[in-house]
């Protein structure tokens, strides 16, 4: 460094902690070496709000959240998304970057969460991350579902009424929970004032806090890693643990390998197939939204079908109250429970990799059990595979399975033949 530059950067370290900061959280932070494939997503998953947010800014400056007909008879703020494809320059690139990068948001976020299952990393000390991990999935949830009624289209308006309608079903409060929500009698132009008010600043600044939250808790007690060994147990007389590489240079390059994938990825989609099949833009959404024609089929995105799976499996009326209480319940359940992860996994070990047999056939049934509720939340109610096989049964059976993974969890994680941890990383 230039004595001037030095100069410059002790002025400022005098005032703001930037070298300490640095140094504490990147240049000499410590993580293990042994990170794999599965680590990419936390950061990919940085790069996906960021660009969430900053594509975000740019189509709020031509997108108008007004319910009313033009003159032409279109809503205003169907048009407005319209008038950003067509005419804003650009336009068509940010929306599209925005649309594929809300898909690209939960494939990410799905893959960390499921890392997170396969290494134990929700388990001591790292419990308050993976809580915070849990607010911030719903928080995105919210995020999504919000943002999906503001290009006012078929799907937006009449998905919002299927879910919305659902508060409805609570007891007591229901009725006056679903009026709050919408701030009118049916989905209207209130709705979509106050969906955009928390879609473009209330909900972000609660996920940045969130996120802030969870990096916090992250390196107050250090990463896990593949292992599930706990690299600050061995340190050498420095203090420095044995496993550990500085974060920067060595994590911040492969970081950048991953995201040169994903963009290439990423941008294969918004270039070639941003509306993927109809399944990141459903086709019915390039319909204005018109509350006398119900479509025929009203699915949720791709990303909510497993959990929209869950709450259609449920049609028993239990205690006086009706199915469609219980199905929000169980679809409400289903999220929450798994912010419980930490406390029902009593197994000895963290890592899958020193996991027994019971452990594994339990994921590996899991992942199937929400894949196919996820493709049957996709499907009308009366979708048989090959024209014979059902699919409600088939869901129900997923949905059982689905809560059996984590309510027998402390039964059979314990009970299970684990391997020995070892005593430091494996690397080759
Ligand atoms: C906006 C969404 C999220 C962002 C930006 C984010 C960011 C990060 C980052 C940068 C890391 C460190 C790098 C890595 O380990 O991959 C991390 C670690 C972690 N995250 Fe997230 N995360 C998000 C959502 C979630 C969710 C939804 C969960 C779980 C419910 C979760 C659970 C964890 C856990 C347990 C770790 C520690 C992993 C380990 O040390 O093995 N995260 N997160």
């Amino acid at each position: 460094m230039t004595t001037k530059s030095q100069a410059l950067l002790n002025w400022i370290d005098e005032r703001f902690p930037l070298t300490s900061t640095w140094k504490a959280h990147l240049s000499e932070y410590y993580a293990p070496k042994n990170f794999n494939f599965w680590y990419f997503f936390g950061s990919l998953a940085l790069l996906v709000l960021v660009i969430q947010i900053v594509t975000g800014i740019f189509l709020v400056m031509h997108y108008k959240p007004d319910g009313t007909l033009n003159a032409s008879g279109i809503p205003v703020a169907f048009a407005s998304v319209e008038y950003i494809m067509r005419e804003v320059p650009g336009g068509w690139l940010i929306r599209y970057l925005h649309s594929t990068g809300a898909s690209a948001f939960f494939i990410v976020v799905y893959l960390h969460m499921f890392r997170g299952l396969l290494y134990g990393s929700y388990r001591k000390p790292r419990e308050l991350i993976w809580i915070f991990g849990t607010l911030i999935f719903l928080a995105l949830m919210a995020e999504a579902f919000m943002g999906y009624l503001l290009p006012w289209g078929q799907m937006s308006y009449w998905g919002a009424q299927v879910i919305i309608n659902l508060f409805s079903a609570i007891p007591v409060i229901g009725p006056d929970l679903s009026l709050v929500i919408r701030g009118d009698y049916v989905i209207s132009d209130a709705t979509l004032n106050r969906f955009f008010s928390f879609h473009v600043i209330a909900v972000p600044l609660v996920l940045i806090g969130l996120v802030a939250a969870h990096i916090i808790a992250l390196h107050e007690v250090g990463s896990n890693n593949p292992d599930g060994v706990e690299i600050k147990k061995k340190k050498d007389a420095n203090g420095i643990p044995l496993d550990g590489i500085p974060f920067h240079p060595y994590y911040t390059v492969k970081d950048i390998a991953g995201v040169v994938a994903f963009l290439f990825f990423f941008s294969a989609v918004v270039f070639f197939a941003p509306e993927a099949g109809g399944y990141f833009l459903e086709y019915n959404n390039f319909i204005p939204a018109d509350p006398l024609k119900t479509p025929p089929h009203i699915a949720p995105v791709w990303y909510f079908t497993p959990f929209y799976s869950i709450l259609r499996a449920v049609t028993y009326p239990l205690f006086g109250l009706d199915a469609k209480f219980w199905g929000v319940v169980a679809m409400g359940a289903s999220v929450v429970i798994i912010a419980f992860l930490p406390w029902l996994d009593r197994s000895p070990v963290k890592s899958i990799r020193y996991k027994g047999p019971v452990f594994k056939i339990a994921v590996a049934i899991f992942v199937i059990a929400f894949a196919l509720l996820g493709f049957l939340g996709v499907k009308p109610p009366e979708y048989a595979f090959f024209g014979v096989i059902p699919g409600a049964p088939v869901a129900q059976i997923c949905s059982v399975l689905y809560f059996a993974f984590f309510l027998l969890m402390p039964w059979y994680s314990k009970i299970d033949k684990c391997k020995p941890e070892p005593e430091r990383v494996n690397f080759k």
